[in-house]
């Protein structure tokens, strides 16, 4: 999938699935990650941009991974990016573009409304299914990837949960099939790839059952056993309250709890939906809201801090209805 936005001089350009490396890209990504790039350009941004798309894995969607990289840059680095100051009166044309793209991900976010659904914690894969994964990991993915929460690029512990909490084996298993091995992605048969994500299940401690991960019962939450939904920092999400003033701050009160952005289908149910108790400050706000202030809005934007304790990082607020709440 390739998206292509314009607005104003600028070009943005994505490039939807996994680049291909170069030989031995997890040693050569970190300081690619680091490298300046000349503020002066707007180029180098939307360069910088891509290739911290390419060398951060935040999500799953390499469109979502190109906004949420934004949030590893300083405000004013992100300001530079964007092509807007805080008291900048530029037309906030880049905005546009990000807006562009914000609306470009609900239109292929498929909606997931079911409520119990079945978690991790249910038995999803089984001992035999696992180890047949344990071969083709080991063929396919253990050159790159340690199974373990320690080593390179790993895919258990922190950095599963900071990937795929709060989204489905469904997810993990379109994302292996779709995008690894890296650089000869989509190569293996299906089978092996659900194998591969029952090894990666077992791995990560949630238990076999009696049925195997097949295509078609792979709708089931990764969440912790707690049944906790916070999601950690950095999280592309979605929050639904009101806005209001708090100080020089802005702030949404009777928040509902932040849900991953490309998990929710926006709009539908938004205006009458239960709200939430939680008051979210909204950080990097570079548009004026004063005309939204009092309404219920949609935000969507990067957590900061686990569950978002400090706020989000936002990319777009949306009006729902005039009256809040
Ligand atoms: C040639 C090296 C290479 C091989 C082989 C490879 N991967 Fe990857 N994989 C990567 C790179 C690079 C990334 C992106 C890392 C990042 O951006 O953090 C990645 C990312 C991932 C992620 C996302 C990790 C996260 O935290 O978001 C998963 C899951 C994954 N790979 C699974 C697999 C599986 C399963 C296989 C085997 C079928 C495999 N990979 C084979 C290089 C490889």
């Amino acid at each position: 999938m390739a998206l292509r936005g314009t607005a104003g001089d600028k070009d943005f350009s994505f490039v939807g699935r996994a680049p291909s490396l170069a030989s031995d890209p997890l040693v050569r990504l970190p300081d690619q990650r680091t490298r300046p790039t000349p503020a002066s350009s707007n180029g180098a941004c939307s360069r910088q941009l891509t290739r911290l798309t390419y060398a951060r894995n935040l999500t799953w969607l390499r469109l979502l991974g190109t906004i949420t990289t934004m949030q590893g840059m300083s405000a004013q680095r992100k300001q530079q990016c964007l092509g807007v100051g805080l008291n900048s009166s530029a037309p906030p044309f880049r905005l546009a573009s990000l807006l562009f793209l914000a609306s470009a991900i609900a239109n292929i976010a498929a909606a997931q409304t079911s409520t119990a659904r079945r978690t991790v914690w249910d038995g999803v894969y089984t001992e035999a299914q696992a180890a047949r994964g344990m071969m083709a990991f080991g063929q396919s993915c253990a050159g790159c990837h340690a199974l373990a929460a320690e080593g390179r690029a790993p895919l258990v512990g922190e950095a599963f949960w900071k990937s795929f909490q709060q989204k489905t084996v469904g997810d993990l298993l379109e994302f292996v099939s779709k995008y690894m091995p890296n650089g000869n992605p989509g190569t293996l048969s299906a089978g092996a790839y659900q194998d591969i994500v029952a090894v990666m299940l077992k791995s990560n401690a949630f238990p076999a059952g009696t049925t195997e991960l097949g295509p078609n019962n792979t709708d089931v939450q990764i969440i912790p056993k707690d049944g906790s939904t916070q999601l950690p920092a950095d999280a592309l999400v979605r929050v639904v309250g009101c806005l209001a003033r708090s100080g020089s701050e802005w702030v949404v009160t009777n928040a509902t709890t932040p849900e991953r952005a490309e998990r929710v289908a926006p709009a539908a149910g938004d205006a009458t939906r239960a709200l939430g108790t939680r008051t979210m400050a909204l950080k990097f706000v570079v548009t004026r809201l004063d005309n939204l202030a009092g309404s219920r809005v949609a935000v969507s934007g990067l957590l900061i801090g686990a569950g978002g304790v400090d706020g989000i990082n936002v990319t777009a607020v949306n009006r729902v209805t005039e009256k809040c709440p």
